[in-house]
C-alpha cells in the first residue's frame, strides 16, 4: 500500500462505535485494562495466567534476558489437560467441542468428553510407536477433527508437534519433516478438494524416500482412496484406536517445554521452524481468544484458517479449547459445491462468531451480494480478520453484507512469531476505523520506528516493532538459536522487529501496510522471495531468478518473477506454465507466480544486489523510481519496454 492511498484512508476515516447492545454483554467493557496493564503488565500477565490450570505454581512471571525469555518461570501444566480434561468436572463435559462440516457436507460433533477420549487414546497410541517426550511428531492432515486431536495427543505426553499446511508439497514436507527430525508421520489417505481428492498419502510417502528419522507413519481413513502401506512401518489410524486405552494421564509439562514448531517463511530460502513453549503461549492465546471474541458458552465460534497456520494453532485448537468454546470445524472451499457454502455453514449452524481472511472478503465481494443475501445470517454477532491488511472497502463490504451492520469487525494483526493477536480492538470498547487493526492488545507495547529505531510522531510511519517481550512470543528458531537473534532482534538492540511496515495516526490507530522484507504475502499465506527463486533456479533451463509481490485485486499480492534463462535455452510454447507448475511442485499450489518475465538480465546495483524496487515498479506498470544505484541502466529499460503493455 503505496503513501498516497493512506493518506486518503486518513481522510475518509470514519469511527464505528461498539453497538450498545453489544457494549452491555461484553467480556471487557472498561477500557481500564488498558491502563492496568499499561501501568504493571508483568501483573496483567500474571492474572491471565490465572484463566489456566496449573499442575505445580510459577514463581517469577518473567525472566528476560534479550532476546531470550522464559514465562512463567517453575510453573508445571500441560496444554492438553487445560484443553480437555478441566472441562470434563461439570456440565460442559457434554458440550460441543468440535463441531465438523466435511466438504460433502456431513457433519460430526464431538462433545469434550468425546474429545477428550480420543485424544487419550491416541496418545496411547503415539506411545506405542515410541513417541516419547521431547519427540517430535510431524502432522499432514486435511482440516478433520483428527488434526486436532492428533495435536491434543502430542501436547498430552509432551511430544512437541509439527503441523505442515496440506498444500504443501511432497518436498516442501520433506524438508520440514527433515528439520525437525520428526520420528513419526501422522497424515491420511488423501483430503477432499472440491470434490476431487488431493493424495496425501502418496505425497508423505514421497517425502519419505529422502529422510530417515521416520519410523512410523499413521493413516487416517478419509476419503477411501487406495494407499501403499508399508510393513512395519505404516498403521491406520482406526485400527491403531481400536485396542488403545482411554487412559493417559497428561504429562506435566514445564512452562518452557516446546508445545510445537511452525515453519515460516522468511528470507532464506529455508522456511523457519518457529519454537513455541507451553505456559506462556497458552495464557496469551487463552486470554486473547476470550477477550477478544468476547467468547460465551452459548457461541459458536468459527474461524475459517487451516490448521496448518497459526491461526489455526492459537484460534481453532488452543485458544478456544482451553476457553471450553464449541469450535466449528470446516473441511472444504467457500465455492465447493456453491458460492453460497460459508453462508449455508452460517445458517446450518447458528454461527454467532467468524473469523475469516480479507482475500475470502474480496472474494465474496466479487461474487456479489445474492449469495449472503439467500442465507440466515442473522446469528452472527461478531466478526474478524486477520493475515493482511484489510481494505477499507472489503472492511465495509463485510460489515454490511455480512455482520448486516450490527456486529463489530476485530481486525487482528499477529505473526506465527508472536503466537496470539497483538494488534486489535476489543470489541465492546473500541471504536473501530475500517482498514486499521487499531491498538495494541493490552499488555502489548507496539511501535513504529525511524530506522534508528527511534519512534516516530503521531501521523507517520515506519517500521512497525514490539518493545517488551510478550508470554505468546517465540522462543527461538527450531535448531538455529542465531538465526532467531540474527532475524529478528539484531536490527536495533532489544527490540523485536516484525518485518512490517505501519503508520500510527493521530488518534494512536496502527496502520500496518503489509511486509518491507522479502516476504510476498500471498491470500494471507507467507511466502518468501527465496524460497520461489530457489524453486526457479532448480528447474535446468533458469539460470537466475527474482521474486517480488505484484498488488491482486483478490489475493492482496500474487508472485512475479523475473527470470533468466540459460545459455542457448529457447522458449518454446508451455513454458512459462511449465516453470509456474515446477515452482507448486516443489512448494504447493500457493507459491505459483501469476506472472513469469524473461529477461536477459537482472537489474542490479554496482555491489550485485537485484534492485526489487524496480522490479515492482515493472510489474505493475509504474513509473520507474530512483535508478540512479543501478550498475547498468540498460537493463531496465529493455525490461521496460519488452513489459510495458503485459505489466
Ligand atoms: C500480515 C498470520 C495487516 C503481516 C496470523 C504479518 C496482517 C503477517 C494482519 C504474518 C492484519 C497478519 N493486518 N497485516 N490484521 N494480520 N498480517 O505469520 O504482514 O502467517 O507480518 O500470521 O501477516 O503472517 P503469519
Amino acid at each position: 500500500m503505496g503513501e498516497e492511498q493512506l493518506e486518503v484512508l486518513f481522510e475518509e476515516t470514519r469511527l464505528f462505535q461498539p453497538p450498545e447492545e453489544f457494549r452491555a454483554q461484553a467480556n471487557v467493557q472498561s477500557a481500564g485494562v488498558y491502563e492496568e496493564a499499561a501501568a504493571d503488565s508483568a501483573g496483567f500477565w500474571a492474572r491471565q495466567a490465572e484463566r489456566l490450570t496449573w499442575f505445580e505454581p510459577w514463581s517469577k512471571v518473567l525472566e528476560w534476558n534479550p532476546p531470550f525469555a522464559q514465562w512463567f518461570v517453575g510453573g508445571k501444566l500441560n496444554a492438553a489437560y487445560n484443553c480437555l480434561d478441566r472441562h470434563l468436572d461439570g456440565w460442559r463435559r457434554n458440550k460441543a467441542a468440535i463441531v465438523f462440516e466435511g466438504e460433502k457436507g456431513d457433519s460430526r460433533v464431538l462433545t469434550y468428553q468425546d474429545l477428550h477420549r480420543e485424544v487419550s487414546q491416541f496418545a496411547n497410541v503415539l506411545k506405542s510407536l515410541g513417541v516419547q517426550k521431547g519427540d517430535r511428531v510431524t502432522i499432514y492432515l486435511p482440516m478433520i477433527p483428527e488434526a486436532a486431536i492428533a495435536m491434543l495427543a502430542c501436547a498430552r505426553i509432551g511430544a512437541p508437534h509439527s503441523v505442515v499446511f496440506g498444500g504443501f508439497s511432497a518436498e516442501a514436507l520433506r524438508d520440514r519433516i527433515d528439520d525437525a527430525q520428526a520420528k513419526v508421520v501422522i497424515t491420511s489417505d488423501g483430503s477432499f478438494r472440491r470434490g476431487s481428492v488431493v493424495p496425501l498419502k502418496a505425497n508423505a510417502d514421497n517425502a519419505l524416500k529422502q529422510v530417515q528419522c521416520v519410523e512410523h507413519v499413521v493413516v487416517v481413513k478419509r476419503t477411501g482412496i487406495d494407499v501403499e502401506m508399508q510393513d512395519g512401518r505404516d498403521v491406520w489410524y482406526h485400527e491403531a484406536m481400536e485396542n488403545a486405552s482411554a487412559n493417559c494421564p497428561a504429562e506435566p509439562m514445564d512452562a518452557e517445554d516446546m508445545l510445537y514448531i511452525l515453519y515460516t517463511s522468511g528470507t532464506t530460502g529455508k522456511p523457519k521452524g518457529v519454537v513455541h513453549t507451553t505456559g506462556g503461549y497458552m495464557v496469551g492465546v487463552t486470554a486473547t481468544h476470550q477477550m477478544i471474541f468476547d467468547i460465551k458458552e452459548e457461541d459458536v465460534y468459527w474461524c475459517t484458517a487451516d490448521v496448518g497456520w497459526v491461526t489455526g494453532h492459537s484460534y481453532i485448537v488452543y485458544g478456544p479449547l482451553a476457553n471450553g468454546a464449541t469450535v466449528l470445524m470446516y473441511e472444504g472451499t467457500p465455492d465447493y459445491p456453491n458460492k453460497d457454502r460459508f453462508w449455508q455453514i452460517v445458517e446450518k449452524y447458528r454461527v454467532t462468531i467468524l473469523y475469516t481472511a480479507p482475500t475470502a472478503i474480496r472474494t465474496f465481494m466479487k461474487w456479489g451480494t445474492k449469495y449472503p443475501e439467500s442465507r440466515d445470517l442473522s446469528s452472527l454477532r461478531l466478526l474478524g480478520t486477520v493475515g493482511e491488511p484489510i481494505n477499507p472497502e472489503a472492511w465495509m463490504w463485510y460489515y454490511k453484507n455480512i455482520g448486516l451492520e450490527r456486529c463489530p469487525i476485530v481486525d487482528t494483526w499477529w505473526q506465527t512469531e508472536t503466537g496470539m493477536v497483538m494488534m486489535t480492538p476489543l470489541p465492546g470498547i473500541t471504536a473501530l476505523k475500517p482498514g486499521s487493526a487499531t491498538v495494541p492488545f493490552p499488555g502489548v507495547n507496539v511501535e513504529v520506528v525511524d530506522k534508528d529505531g527511534q519512534p516516530v510522531p503521531k501521523g507517520s510511519g515506519g517500521y512497525l516493532v514490539i518493545r517488551e517481550p510478550w508470554p505468546a512470543m517465540l522462543r527461538t528458531v527450531y535448531g538455529d538459536p542465531d538465526r532467531y537473534v540474527s532475524t529478528y532482534w539484531s536490527r536495533w538492540q532489544g527490540i523485536y522487529f516484525t518485518g512490517d511496515g505501519a503508520k500510527w495516526d493521530e488518534d494512536g490507530y496502527f496502520w500496518v501496510m503489509g511486509r518491507v522484507d522479502d516476504v510476498i504475502n500471498v491470500s494471507g499465506h507467507r511466502i518468501g522471495t527465496a524460497e520461489v527463486e530457489s524453486a526457479l533456479v532448480d528447474h535446468p533451463a533458469v539460470a537466475e531468478a527474482a521474486c517480488i509481490g505484484k498488488t491482486h485485486e483478490v489475493k492482496g499480492q500474487a508472485v512475479a518473477a523475473f527470470v533468466t534463462l540459460k545459455e542457448g535455452v529457447d522458449v518454446q510454447a508451455g513454458f512459462v506454465d511449465e516453470l509456474k507448475g515446477h515452482v507448486a511442485k516443489k512448494i504447493g499450489a500457493l507459491a505459483r507466480p501469476d506472472d513469469i518475465f524473461f529477461t536477459a538480465e537482472l537489474p542490479k546495483t554496482r555491489s550485485g544486489k537485484i534492485m526489487r524496487r524496480l522490479l515492482r515498479d515493472i510489474a505493475e506498470g509504474r513509473a520507474l523510481g530512483d535508478t540512479t544505484t543501478l550498475a547498468d541502466a540498460g537493463v531496465v529499460n529493455q525490461l521496460k519496454e519488452k513489459y510495458a503493455d503485459e505489466g
